[in-house]
């Protein structure tokens, strides 16, 4: 028996490169391995303001970015979290085995509503019992996220034992898996922030469907520092975003990159990783454009995907109720 991966992405902007390097790159990787469920995480989206046709519309366009990445709708099932009730159902019960000081600790939530001050809802706050139903409900054994999700996934794990310890053997308990390298690729107006799907600012993201002249002309702008040398140092951020973005686009390794670069400047850096990016993102946004020209494809993969998810959803949901003395 394969194991169970379980991951999503939230329908809340454009897709860019840190969700390709540090997820769906990795989703691909692993597919052949696993039984996989890839998810569209509708109903995390709206834990902020969304307009209702762009966020019907955003699901749509990650479910053909997940398909122009690789994933194959026939191997894995790939859904729309709000097309399965039981998600929402079973966050409710999470909620009530999740003490508040947990929740109180996820750092995302801190970051989140500073910025947003008096908008936060209370479904923000409550995130990651959402996000543990996701991955409790299917048997998960391994989640693969970029870094920034590492925390949700523990707590999903937590609460798997804390409900286990009360009730018996119940859930399996999930493992995060984060990329070595990539989990967290940082904005390219500025590198000591993570790279952020509601971030606005123009040059501060390489969108999975950016045409070339507008990567190209985003890395010739991105942030660097005064120094000359191109190495992968850690305490440069800036250069050492662009360079791990090449390492990962160009598949070399750092030795081969830093001689390469020996004696180059920045702007022979930003030309080239311009070229690397363009030619990986251009067979992914050939196949989305193919995949999406008849909407009413996408749509059928979706529902086809629910079909297949709901059952094994209803089951674990019927165990928790009768466990809880529910109905
Ligand atoms: P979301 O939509 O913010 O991001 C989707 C995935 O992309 C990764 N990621 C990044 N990786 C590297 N560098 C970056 N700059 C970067 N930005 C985003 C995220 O770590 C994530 O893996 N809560 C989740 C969605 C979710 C989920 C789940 C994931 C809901 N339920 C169950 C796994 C399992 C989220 O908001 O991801």
């Amino acid at each position: 028996m394969k194991k169970r991966v379980f991951s999503g992405i939230k329908p809340s902007g454009n897709l860019h490169i840190g969700h390709y390097l540090g997820a769906i790159k990795q989703w691909v990787q692993m597919q052949d391995n696993y039984d996989n469920i890839f998810c569209i995480v509708d109903l995390h989206a709206i834990t902020v303001p969304q307009d209702p046709k762009v966020l019907k519309a955003w699901t749509r366009e990650i479910t053909g970015l997940y398909l122009a990445a690789g994933i194959d709708p026939k191997q894995s099932i790939v859904f729309v979290q709000s097309h399965i009730c039981a998600h929402a159902e079973l966050a409710w019960i999470l909620n009530c085995f999740i003490p508040m000081g947990w929740m109180q600790r996820m750092t995302q939530f801190k970051e989140k509503s500073q910025k947003l001050k008096e908008q936060v809802s209370t479904g923000l706050f409550d995130y990651p019992a959402l996000m543990a139903a996701d991955i409790l409900l299917y048997d998960t054994d391994v989640v693969p996220v970029g870094e920034d999700q590492k925390q949700h996934v523990e707590l999903a794990r937590d609460v798997a034992q804390r409900f286990n310890s009360i009730y018996g053997e119940t859930f399996k308990l999930p493992e995060p898996v984060i990329p070595k390298v990539g989990a967290r690729i940082m904005g390219l107006d500025d590198p000591t922030r993570k790279m952020d799907k509601s971030e606005t600012a123009p040059g501060h993201a390489i969108n999975l469907l950016d045409p070339p002249d507008v990567i190209r002309s985003k890395l010739m702008r991105a942030t660097t520092d005064s120094l000359k040398e191109i190495r992968f140092d850690g305490n440069r951020p800036g250069v050492y975003n662009l360079l791990v973005i090449y390492e990962l686009f160009s598949g070399k390794s750092r030795q081969e990159i830093e001689a390469h670069f020996d004696g180059k400047g920045y702007a022979a850096l930003k030309k080239e990783l311009g070229d690397v990016v363009v030619e990986g993102l251009r067979p992914l946004q050939e196949r989305y454009r193919k995949l999406t020209a008849d909407p009413s494809h996408i749509d059928s993969i979706l529902a086809d995907g629910a079909d297949r998810a709901r059952p094994m959803a209803e089951k674990t949901l019927a165990l928790v109720k009768e466990r809880v003395g529910l109905g």
